[in-house]
């Protein structure tokens, strides 16, 4: 009798073992079994999904010139993160002071800025400069590369880093915001660095994620969102201090003015991330967004507070220093 139930727990206890080995197997070798799955604009419908607009000077300087055509752009989308386009700047005398850009050939039908909150990360921020403006140009849009960087040694905030940003790249008349980390950097020449009708969440394919979207609500890492949209929510919460939920709270604040995120196919929105070592969270995170809802219109650009210590034109991007 015990050499029975010995034998059968025995039976039990294996095929769990070889169930669990199974499932390891399938995950490691095909990864897209497990995957979210999630709607997204296809190629097709991707340019009409597009906010066609630029700042003035754009409009007024290129009157003679033909509009860009991004047909070919998106078509021909292919995997542009290689020793080319990473290792050095070509043609670095097409990008104005500061770290803007508009094609000559035509005339860019979207004005971006794109806006990048920043510490400590020298490296980091130098391989993004010459990657992005390598990547940017072949686009045909017009861009600004707008780096805020916080001075001080309190816990790092990127949410009031990106407020801050956006107002700035609005008093310049940019109509539409990516709101983009340092370390990120998309692999597919074809993910179009415009607005979309529908605020986007751009890196939605991440390498360190096997390619996945680990929540459908995710609106982190690079975003696009218009200026308009931006400020209707009153831009992002002031209060977080240090790593994560502010992109949480982001989306919070659009589900409460019913505005719904979009994204592109993930052929189209693969990304890279740079390795960095691991941020401290923020232990408030969680309570904050509990109450993200309620905070919208007294929490954001309407309450920000900061000192601009400097703002400096680099030959890639504008540099803005602040106090926060
Ligand atoms: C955090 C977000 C972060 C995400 C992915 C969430 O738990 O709240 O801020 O972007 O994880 O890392
Ligand atoms: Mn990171």
């Amino acid at each position: 009798m015990l050499i029975r139930l010995c034998q059968h727990s025995f039976h039990i206890y294996d095929l769990l073992i070889f169930s669990g080995a199974l499932t390891l197997i399938v995950y490691i070798l095909l990864p897209h079994r497990f995957a979210l799955r999630y709607d997204y604009i296809d190629r097709k419908h991707m340019e009409e999904s597009l906010l066609a607009e630029t700042t003035t000077n754009v409009s007024r300087t290129q009157l003679s010139a033909d509009d860009c055509s991004y047909k070919e752009v998106i078509d021909g989308s292919s995997f542009v993160y290689d020793a080319f386009h990473r290792e050095k700047i070509h043609r670095g005398e097409e990008i104005r002071l500061g770290g803007e850009y508009q094609p000559e050939e035509c005339r860019a039908r979207y004005s971006t800025a794109v806006i990048v909150p920043y510490r400590d990360r020298q490296e980091q921020l130098a391989a993004f400069l010459s990657y992005m403006h390598n990547y940017l140009r072949q686009q045909l849009i017009h861009y600004r590369i707008f780096v805020v960087e916080q001075s001080d040694r309190k816990p790092f905030n990127r949410a009031m880093l990106f407020n801050i940003g956006a107002k700035i790249a609005a008093s310049y008349g940019y109509p539409c915001l990516i709101l983009h980390d340092v370390d990120l950097m998309p692999l597919n020449s074809g993910q179009i660095y415009a607005c979309s009708a529908l605020p986007r969440h751009m890196s939605s394919a991440l390498d360190s994620w096997r390619f996945h979207l680990p929540y459908r609500t995710l609106f982190g890492g690079v975003v696009a969102i218009s200026t308009a949209q931006f400020n209707m929510i009153n831009g992002m919460s002031n209060l977080y201090h240090g790593w994560g939920g502010e992109d949480d709270d982001f989306y919070e604040r659009l589900k409460v003015v019913g505005v719904e995120i979009c994204r592109f196919d993930p052929a189209y929105s693969e990304y890279t991330m740079l390795k960095h070592k691991h941020e401290i969270p923020n232990e408030n995170r969680l309570s904050l967004l509990r109450s993200a809802s309620l905070r919208i219109h007294k929490d954001g650009l309407n309450s920000l507070e900061y000192k601009e210590l400097e703002r400096r034109m680099h030959s890639l991007f504008t540099h803005i220093l602040v106090e926060t």
